[in-house]
């Protein structure tokens, strides 16, 4: 029986993990290095096969990728330097840094604490230079290890409940998010990161799939114990949070599902010893779908969440055109961002700021959006330096395009504030809060309305990264002090819960 309509299992872990200044304060955890996990999931007794190492070039500029998508029904099939690429540019190894204690190996998308907790894996039929199979992403070696010879496709086509993205897929990535592995770090706010973390590097993905000409869609309904079982995942540790499916073949696989024995694949321990947060876990089973008439009943139908029109003083946008904007391209962009880790107080454009915001809001191609275009997330900006605009708190109302004013005023103190008492959000030109009416939300998708409104969130604020490097800007995730950042943007935010903060602006040499 599925739990997922008793949204109360949502709303108690949103209100447990709630940061305020005194949380934080009177939070006793440490990290403990001696018992860091390690950052990949290895298979000790798999061989990996080598990816292609060079990646091709596909030339698109990073400000059409992020903002257009592969019309669903073009006849594609990625191949295996396809592959090599969507997988490097979404969460291979971009930079290493040593340290006393060790070395860092930076991925491609931004993740919270550079803990890289989400895995990726491949369930596709006969590929150029690739076998049906199921298989795990090795970051570390840049390989792939078979978890499963055949073709596995139909397994994912009953788990979504036939959704067509998936049924005519030759090659559908699944995501899955490891707790621990965060969990090491930010205990039991760590669930918010699987979304957060899984859509900054679904926004590489998908800009990817676009610049290689693929289809591509966020699928988060499907029966999760089907997929868990494909993987081979221990539920309790690993869960796979989203399926991105890619290309688009007009037949689609002809074998029934196969026999789904479980592997018993040895894999190395994260850690001498784990620690368990079992109010992760409970929101996780809660949101789980348990057949695949409930996930047919589950996605689209996007529900209006209340957005009055502007009644205060508002701001044009002024977005570049594509003959205006910079045309570096997505490759060139991925490899080049790194969250900022200081922004020179100096003021951005207006057209800097609008093309971020209108690139990045284009749209989602997801199951849980419908029409296409529809967004749960509303955006809430304070504005620090941007020319021509007076600083002050601003609500942005997409589908006009323009930003209204709620309160002005220097704000630079309460952002830095918000933003967890730290300096970036302080300095940066803009921050960009994302808000959402939770309660319409989890009335509409149940529990897993919880996983879809922080993926959406990963997702566009990883398209804003994309958008401030593609103009040689910088940014970062950031988070907050929950109920403060709903007090700063009331009354015009009364009612909405904290979700997301991205702060924008010209990174400062640290
Ligand atoms: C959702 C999210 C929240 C983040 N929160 C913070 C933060 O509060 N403070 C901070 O300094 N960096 C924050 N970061 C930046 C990460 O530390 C950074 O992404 C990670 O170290 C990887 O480095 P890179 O983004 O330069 O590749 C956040 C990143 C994300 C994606």
């Amino acid at each position: 029986m599925s739990d997922n309509q008793n949204s109360e299992v949502a709303w108690k872990y949103h209100n447990a993990t709630k940061h305020s200044y005194a949380s934080v304060r009177n939070n006793q955890h440490f990290l403990d290095f001696n018992n860091q996990p390690i950052p990949f999931k290895i298979y000790p007794t798999l061989q990996p096969l080598p990816l292609p190492a060079e990646v091709r070039q596909t030339g698109v500029a990073a400000l059409s990728a992020i903002a257009e998508i592969i019309p669903p029904q073009t006849a594609s099939r990625p191949d295996l330097e396809a592959i090599a690429q969507l997988l490097y540019l979404s969460a291979g190894i971009t930079r290493h840094r040593k340290y006393p204690g060790g070395e860092i190996y930076f991925r491609a998308a931004a993740c919270t604490g550079a803990l890289y907790e989400v895995e990726l894996y491949l369930v596709c039929g006969d590929l150029a230079n690739l076998e049906a199979g199921v298989y795990h992403f090795a970051a570390a070696e840049f390989g792939l290890r078979r978890l499963r010879a055949g073709d596995y496709r139909s397994v994912l086509i009953d788990a979504t409940a036939n959704e067509p993205s998936v049924a005519h897929a030759p090659l559908t990535i699944v995501c899955t998010a490891t707790y621990w592995r965060n969990a090491w770090k930010y205990q039991d706010r760590t669930y918010r990161h699987f979304g957060w973390d899984n859509g900054t590097l679904l926004a590489n993905l998908l800009a990817v799939g676009t610049a290689v000409g693929l289809p591509a869609k966020v699928v988060c309904g499907f029966v999760d114990d089907s997929v868990n079982r494909l993987l081979d995942v221990d539920p309790q540790r690993e869960v796979a949070f989203s399926l991105v499916p890619l290309g688009y073949a007009s037949a689609p696989p002809e074998q029934p599902p196969a026999n789904l024995d479980p592997l018993g694949l040895e894999t190395v321990p994260l850690s001498r010893h784990e620690i368990d947060y079992p109010l992760m876990r409970e929101v996780h089973a809660a949101s789980s779908l348990v057949s695949s008439k409930e996930v047919a009943r589950w996605r689209g139908g996007t529900p209006l969440t209340n957005f009055p029109p502007p009644t205060g003083r508002v701001v044009e946008f002024q977005p570049l055109s594509d003959e205006a904007m910079p045309r570096d391209p997505i490759e060139q962009v991925i490899l080049r961002r790194g969250s900022s880790r200081r922004f020179a107080r100096s003021p951005i454009t207006l057209a800097q700021l609008s093309t971020m915001l209108d690139r990045a809001t284009r749209g989602v191609p997801a199951d849980f959006l419908d029409p296409a275009g529809s967004q749960l997330n509303h955006l809430y900006l304070i504005i620090h330096a941007v020319e021509g605009v007076e600083p002050g708190a601003y609500v942005f109302h997409r589908g006009r395009g323009v930003l209204e004013c709620l309160k002005p005023g220097e704000f630079r103190d309460q952002a830095g504030y918000l933003g967890l008492q730290q300096a970036l959000p302080a300095d940066a030109a803009a921050d960009v809060f994302f808000m959402a009416d939770l309660r319409t939300i989890l009335q509409r998708y149940g529990n897993r309305g919880y996983r879809a409104v922080q993926l959406e969130a990963g997702i566009i604020g990883g398209r804003l990264y994309l958008s401030a490097y593609a103009q040689r800007l910088g940014a970062t995730g950031l988070t907050f002090f929950d109920d403060d950042v709903t007090a700063f943007f009331s009354p015009h935010a009364e009612g909405k819960s904290a979700i997301f903060l991205v702060a924008l602006g010209h990174s400062a040499k640290p």
